[in-house]
């Protein structure tokens, strides 16, 4: 297990476009490890390349609960091809620790992407895991939900107990 600094917001690496990813090297596996690794470790639902200092159109979510099993999704290259509907609440980013914004994202998605042997492949995906995408996407463009969020950031309530 590897795990890799996470840029915090500020950072200009953050505000960049990423490139497409062309093949699947062996640096690409492992880049996509290490940012499960990193987003676990984190308790993060999705990280984006940038956050890891790499400008590259790589994703990876994981919108299970501990309780579940764990659901690993990689996305390269990835796009939404349709969007619909419409959600309006709480968004965090392991890039903006203990902050969390209101941002209205679509209910529901239709995205595509490249997994790890290049095949591509399409997701259709609602609530959390729609906004997960539509969080992580905008990474990949340099956007951050920050600027977008409704009002402003605000500290992130500490769980009960606390
Ligand atoms: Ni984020």
């Amino acid at each position: 297990m590897a795990l890799r600094q996470i840029r915090t917001y500020g950072d200009e690496i953050l505000a960049k476009k990423c490139r497409v990813i062309e093949n699947v090297t062996p640096r690409i596996k492992e880049l996509a490890q290490d940012m499960l690794d990193t987003m676990y470790e984190a308790n993060g639902v999705g990280l984006a390349a940038p956050q890891v200092g790499v400008l590259k159109r790589l994703v990876v979510i994981d919108v299970t609960s501990d309780e579940e099993e764990a659901n690993p999704i990689i996305m390269i290259n990835p796009e939404i091809l349709e969007s619909d509907g419409e959600q309006t609440g709480d968004e965090g980013c392991l890039s903006v620790p203990g902050k969390v914004g209101t941002v209205t994202r679509p209910m529901h998605v239709v995205a595509k992407a490249f997994d790890l042997d290049m095949r591509e492949y399409r997701i259709e995906a609602e609530g959390l895991l729609a906004r997960a995408i539509c969080h992580e996407i905008d990474h990949l463009e340099g956007r951050v939900y920050v600027e977008i969020a409704e009002g402003g950031i605000r500290d992130m309530e500490a769980p009960d107990g606390e």
